[in-house]
């Protein structure tokens, strides 16, 4: 007997909403409507009032969104990011892509954060700290947030696998400068491929607000260029 059993089976979920999806994608192709359509509009919009914040940009996946929003507050070579210890490779990855350094406290006994240890990790060189919320489980993100203020340092969330958790009645993606999200097929709001976005209440004209805009008109210019 087989008592082997799959993690995850997209192909049996897909057959429990097979209507509705063939009938969307149907409209979409028919219509030619492929980039920056009105149903991705409308689903960023719905994700920032969701969250609670007054953006949401949709962007390839979790990693580049999280490298998008380091670049976008202008943190690189000589910088350091205090992240945690025990989070998936791509939190340290884009940290390490952009040039800073991650600085990693370890967690406690649900797995996240420490937020404790954070204190002792700060330098002169640090600019941000990247809470992550394994499993939807938020850090103590009013201590966190403290700290942060107090130390003039960023906050930016790795909110990648907590799509509607919340602490203290604020949403993940809603503490920080910024955060961003994983559609990742196996995450909790799982896309047909790789997909994430970005969340954030920045002002257009500060370098976060910017950076998420210029994403944004990118992807349209990349619509009207063929
Ligand atoms: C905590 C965490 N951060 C970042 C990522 C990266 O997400 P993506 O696969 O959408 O790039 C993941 C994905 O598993 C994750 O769990």
């Amino acid at each position: 007997m087989d008592l082997s059993v799959r993690f995850w089976e997209p192909g049996k979920e897909f057959l429990r909403i097979e209507e509705e999806a063939m009938d969307t994608m149907r409209t979409v192709l028919r219509a030619g409507d492929l980039i920056m359509r009105q149903q991705m509009l409308d689903f960023e919009q719905h994700l920032a009032e969701f969250v609670g914040t007054s953006d949401a940009v949709g962007v390839s996946n979790c990693t580049d969104g999280l490298r998008l929003l380091l670049e976008a507050v202008g943190i690189g070579p000589g910088d350091e990011v205090i992240t945690v210890s025990h989070t998936f490779m791509a939190t340290m990855a884009v940290i390490h892509h952009v040039g800073a350094t991650p600085v990693l406290v370890d967690v406690t006994d649900d797995y996240n954060m420490d937020v404790d240890l954070i204190e002792r990790a700060i330098t002169k060189k640090t600019k941000a700290i990247m809470p992550v919320y394994l499993n939807g489980r938020l850090v103590r993100m009013d201590r966190l947030m403290e700290i942060a203020e107090a130390h003039n340092l960023m906050v930016l969330e790795d909110t990648a696998q907590a799509l509607g958790g919340s602490y203290m009645g604020v949403r993940g993606g809603a503490w920080g400068v910024a955060g961003a999200f994983s559609f990742y097929p196996a995450k909790l709001l799982g896309a047909y491929g790789d997909a994430g976005a970005v969340v954030t209440s920045a002002r257009p004209d500060s370098r976060v607000g910017a950076g998420t805009a210029a994403s944004t008109t990118c992807r349209r210019r990349s619509s009207t260029s063929s």
